[in-house]
């Protein structure tokens, strides 16, 4: 994977601007939550994690790798839920390959009190939080007690993966709401999932909107709606059956 060409060095007007409401990181740049201020962990868990069933498929893993690529990194909290899991229950030979697009990271301070909400995943975000500064400098992968390579494309999710060269296992579609940020759920971004996948790809989302709907099954996914987290009604999951 080209990654060096993907990243610039950020300018200040790439950062996240956020302030934090009742104790949860809001962005003033989207209007949006980065999490469920219900229980950012269960949602995670349900939407992400159970949408892939990853359970089961670390669990299963026939060849020694996997690979997830992420739309929006944010606080990290799908990172560090995701290589919990894999430490817990993939083989211990083999790999997690977790790559995420980012367009404007959150400052080591903000991502340091937003991963402090999660004390069952303190471990991790310890070894995460010693590195995530260099990441802020420029570098672009990592590696977590040498199961886990972590590679932030600090661009926008759409540049960023149309110069990668992987396929996924399965995808988090994150990035705030369809509503709150249109210029990132756009057909271009589908059909560069859709090259990035293989008949074993699966993804997850918390949205139902039903331009992503379309556009995913435009581009050869299947889509299946299942009730959504909390107060959401529905999200959507599926896999990819083109090829
Ligand atoms: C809801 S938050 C992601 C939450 C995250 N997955 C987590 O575990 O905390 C959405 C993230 O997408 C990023 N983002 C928004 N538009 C983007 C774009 N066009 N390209 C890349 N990242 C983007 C935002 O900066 C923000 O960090």
């Amino acid at each position: 994977m080209e990654t060096q060409e993907i990243i610039s060095k950020p300018s200040d007007s790439d950062v996240s601007n956020i302030e934090w409401r009742d104790g949860q990181p809001y962005s003033i740049q989207f209007q949006d939550i980065y999490f469920s201020s219900e229980d950012g962990v269960a949602e995670t868990e349900y939407v992400f994690m159970q949408g892939n069933d990853l359970h089961q498929r670390f669990q299963q893993l026939k060849n020694n790798q996997f690979t997830i690529i992420e739309t929006g990194f944010g606080t990290g909290l799908n990172f560090l839920c995701a290589i919990n899991l894999w430490l817990n229950l993939a083989p211990d030979n083999a790999t997690l390959h977790y790559i995420s697009t980012e367009k404007h990271p959150l400052s080591l301070e903000d991502i340091s009190a937003a991963q402090s909400l999660w004390p069952d995943l303190n471990k991790l975000s310890v070894a995460f939080l010693k590195r995530y500064q260099s990441i802020l400098n420029g570098a672009t992968s990592l590696l977590l007690d040498n199961r886990v390579q972590l590679t932030i494309l600090r661009a926008d999710s759409m540049s960023a993966l149309s110069k990668l060269q992987v396929k996924a296992d399965a995808w988090f579609l994150d990035g705030f709401a369809p509503s709150k940020n249109p210029d990132m759920w756009q057909d271009k971004l589908f059909s560069q999932m859709a090259r990035l996948s293989k008949t074993t790809t699966t993804f997850a989302t918390f949205t139902s909107a039903g331009q992503v709907r379309r556009g995913l099954q435009a581009v050869g996914f299947q889509v299946l709606k299942q009730p959504g987290f909390g107060k959401k009604r529905e999200m959507l999951v599926g896999h990819y059956v083109a090829t």
